[in-house]
């Protein structure tokens, strides 16, 4: 199916959060969940352009880009919202690797004062909702540098299956012994999620 026509929740939503794209208006709390996290993503998300955001603007441009990115079924970046109290609490991410299976990749960051609360874990479980139920994934992939233990136990807590391991992947990031370290790469398919999280409908 052409990635236009599928048809697109407005939000996702899980017991404790409301997960949904960005949208013009944003950039003030986006702003500050970037300030406030660019200690905690150096070491394993030095490429997040939220590192990249130092004002305002910079964040209003960039919720606006990442909104324009879900209307043209780019990638599909969320915010998470926390529903007890509004506050954005975390980003998924939704990566198209291949529109022919179709495979997705998922990616994740939580606000550092919000770590432990398992966020991410209901967050992640709701992009794979969206990836095999909306999406129709045949495949959903997970990559972590092996030194992310917190993000190994994610993958791992929503059933992704351990698949390979790519060597040497980051100079910046290196094992105790000085060498470079690399990423576990994890996937599930779809009759995996079937079997974790229950069938989908005919059409899915
Ligand atoms: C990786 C990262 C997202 C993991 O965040 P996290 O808060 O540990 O993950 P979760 O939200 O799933 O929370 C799980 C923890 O909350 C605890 N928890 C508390 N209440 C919970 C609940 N209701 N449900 C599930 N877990 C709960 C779990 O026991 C678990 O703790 P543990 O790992 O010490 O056992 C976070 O460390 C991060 O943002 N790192 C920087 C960016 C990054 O590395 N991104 C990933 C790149 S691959």
């Amino acid at each position: 199916m052409h990635k236009m026509l599928f048809h697109l929740p407005a939000r996702l939503e899980t017991e404790r959060l409301v997960l949904r794209p960005y949208q013009a208006g944003d950039g003030e709390v986006y702003y500050h969940l970037c300030q406030n996290n660019k200690k905690h993503l150096l070491p394993f998300e030095a490429g997040n352009p939220a590192l990249a955001v130092n004002t305002l603007d910079d964040a209003e441009i960039l919720v606006r880009e990442y909104a324009a990115d879900w209307a043209a079924r780019n990638i599909f970046f969320m915010g998470a919202w926390e529903k007890a109290t509004q506050a954005l609490v975390a980003q998924v991410v939704v990566m198209v690797i291949n529109w022919n299976l179709p495979e997705f990749a998922v990616g994740y960051f939580v606000d550092k004062d919000h770590q432990g609360k398992g966020f991410i874990t209901e967050g992640v479980k709701a992009a794979l909702r969206f990836s095999f139920e909306c999406l129709k994934a045949q495949r959903v992939r997970l990559e972590c540098n092996e030194i992310n233990v917190r993000s190994s136990r994610v993958a791992e807590r929503c059933g992704f299956v351990r698949e390979g391991f790519l060597r040497q992947t980051h100079s910046h990031v290196r094992r105790a012994d000085g060498s470079f370290s690399g990423d576990y790469l994890y996937g599930m398919l779809r009759a995996e999620y079937e079997t974790l999280y229950g069938s989908l409908s005919a059409e899915a």
